[in-house]
């Protein structure tokens, strides 16, 4: 699986303010690429505070698109995602995912959620099982969308996932060296230390063990910057 963590933050780098706001930091123009990116990923991730806090779509909505959605998936251990979010809402027409520790709960399965149960590390599911059984699903998921194709027609494709946020979940798949690029849209405000920062708690102690990433574009959209990152 390719994962690539999204980050919209403030020129300090933080995602909302203190309350939680967040909508919007970035601009019209920078929204639309992100719009982009999740039509180019067979999926996108959120952890379940930000399903809870922001209630977002995450589906593709750029004029005249006809391709296919993403899925969208929550990492939420104990299935804690509320039934009246969107992604509730709409899980019987848009693939939605639940990745989790516990066995899959009938409110959300009855409701159109598939519940992928993984082990769990520190009592979160193991993101590496959690990669693995999404790339599974969403392998299984393209053949039964093209049930005539030869199964060699599949081997070596890798799925990709766009991961949206928030700052817990994007520091847990850094910190486990999962994440292979990184699109920063910055905005031209500063939230201060109070805000909430894009990448959450992370116990580094020695800079040589910090993900290091190497800048391969830099783009103006809007009045912010889109800077391009590749794990090194
Ligand atoms: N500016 C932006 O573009 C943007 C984007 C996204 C979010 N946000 C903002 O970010 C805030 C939410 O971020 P957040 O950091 O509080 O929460 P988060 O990262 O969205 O979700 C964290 C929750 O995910 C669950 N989780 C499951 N597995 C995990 C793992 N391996 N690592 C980390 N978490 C895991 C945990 O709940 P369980 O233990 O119950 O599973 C955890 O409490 C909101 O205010 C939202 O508006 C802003």
């Amino acid at each position: 699986m390719r994962v690539t963590l999204k980050l919209a933050t403030s020129l300090d780098g933080r995602i909302a303010t203190s309350s939680g706001e967040s909508r919007w930091i970035t601009g019209p123009a920078a929204r639309e690429e992100v719009h982009r990116l999740r039509a180019i990923h067979q999926a996108v991730l959120v952890g379940v505070e930000t399903a809870i806090a922001d209630d977002p779509e995450l589906t593709v909505r750029l004029p005249g698109f006809v391709g296919i959605q993403p899925a969208r998936v929550v990492l939420d251990s104990r299935q804690r995602l509320p039934s009246n979010t969107r992604l509730v809402h709409e899980a019987n027409r848009l693939d939605t995912v639940v990745v989790s520790t516990t066995d899959p709960n009938k409110r959300l399965t009855d409701a159109g959620v598939t519940v992928l149960k993984v082990g769990q590390q520190d009592g979160r599911p193991d993101l590496r099982e959690a990669l693995d059984a999404l790339s599974d699903w969403l392998l299984w998921k393209i053949t039964e969308r093209l049930p005539t194709a030869l199964p060699e027609y599949y081997e070596g494709f890798t799925p990709s996932l766009l991961i949206e946020g928030g700052g817990q979940v994007a520091a847990s798949f850094l910190k486990s060296g999962l994440v292979d690029a990184i699109e920063w849209f910055r905005a031209p405000i500063v939230l201060g230390d109070e805000g909430r920062p894009a990448v959450g708690e992370f116990v580094l102690n020695r800079l040589a063990d910090a993900p290091r990433f190497k800048r391969v574009a830099v783009h103006e959209v809007g009045d912010d910057l889109w800077e391009r990152y590749e794990r090194l």
